[in-house]
């Protein structure tokens, strides 16, 4: 069955508007979203492979191994919507042990998706692809999709650590009312551990990480009109145990000036852009986070050395 493709992609505005604001403010800041451009999302692609980052085979492992118990909980011949369709292997996973009626992968980065959608719909040929290219944090906006069917969603690689505590609560409960309730959510999120195995998988040594987050530069240099000097920032990812997070920056190395747009901003040497957090959170942690967002805690489910984990949530009521 071909695909379809429904295109609710910001317009470009955005993004120069997000970075001007963004870079306004002090400590400055960028928001991550604009990280998965094609080159983001292919080096993305490239850092969940990496030794360090144990998240995306942690996960994917929970998923082969729970296979059977995650379908019982999510049900067959669903409506699976999954959010930040990131991993072809994670949903492969579990397109194969659920089995659902139709699959609407939401995606901020359109090229990612299409080429994504369509290698799926080739594989799963009775199942129904309804590819979204939309900024889910903004608003959950989807097609119209068959009302009669279970409605379930993914939402894979601790995606919701990278949203402010406040932040993913109300997502959750736009997820929420996207399912309605008795609808289920299948979600990873990275679990609180020791400083150096958090660190070291935020700095890899073949610097991916570092290619990623700068990536963000050209990025603004090409589609806002910027005049980064990317050679002169360099990458910092740190776990602030305080918050509970892992913290990256791109530090300017001097002081300079960027011109964005005709308007001009100032970098002080050592001045950091903090451009992403990474939320850790305890099994108990999540459970309340997902219950202020109206989900029952379900079911969860780990590794052996407890690095990951993949909850069951159920909208309540
Ligand atoms: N959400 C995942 C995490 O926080 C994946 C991710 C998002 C990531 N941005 C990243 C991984 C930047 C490495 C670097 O771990």
């Amino acid at each position: 069955m071909p695909y379809a493709f429904h295109d609710y992609h910001p317009p470009a505005e955005d993004l120069l508007g997000e970075v001007l604001g963004g870079l306004a403010r002090r400590p400055k800041r960028l928001s991550p979203k604009f990280f998965y451009d094609r080159r983001g999302s292919q080096l993305f692609d490239a850092i969940t492979r990496l030794p360090e980052y144990y998240p995306t085979r942690t996960e994917i492992g929970i998923l082969q191994q729970r296979g059977e118990a995650i379908a019982v909980h999510l049900g067959h011949d669903s409506v699976l919507i999954e959010l930040g369709s990131g991993s072809p292997q994670k949903i492969r996973v579990l397109l194969d042990s659920l089995r659902p009626a139709v699959y609407v992968p939401v995606d901020i980065s359109g090229e990612h998706l299409r080429d994504s959608a369509s290698h799926i719909a080739r594989d799963y040929p009775d199942m129904q692809v309804e590819a979204v290219c939309a900024d889910y944090s903004a608003s959950l906006q989807l097609p119209d999709l068959p009302q009669q069917a279970a409605r379930a969603a993914f939402f894979p690689g601790s995606s919701i650590g990278n949203f402010e505590p406040q932040a993913a609560v109300s997502l959750l409960r736009d997820v929420g009312e996207v399912l309605g309730p008795g609808g289920a959510m299948l979600i990873g999120v990275d679990l609180k551990k020791d400083r150096q195995k958090l660190e070291a998988a935020y700095n890899d040594t073949r610097l991916l990480t570092a290619a990623f987050n700068l990536n963000l530069l050209t990025r603004i240099n090409r589609e806002a009109g910027a005049d980064f000097d990317v050679s002169r920032f360099a990458h910092r990812a740190f776990y602030n145990e305080a918050e509970g997070r892992i913290e990256m920056h791109l530090v300017s190395s001097c002081a300079q000036q960027v011109c964005i747009d005709g308007q001009h901003i100032g970098f002080g040497a050592g001045e950091t852009i903090h451009t992403e957090n990474s939320y850790k959170y305890s099994v108990e942690e999540f459970r309340e986070l997902g219950a202020e967002a109206g989900f029952e805690a379900e079911q969860f489910w780990t590794d052996p050395e407890q690095l990951f984990s993949v909850h069951c949530l159920r909208v309540a009521g």
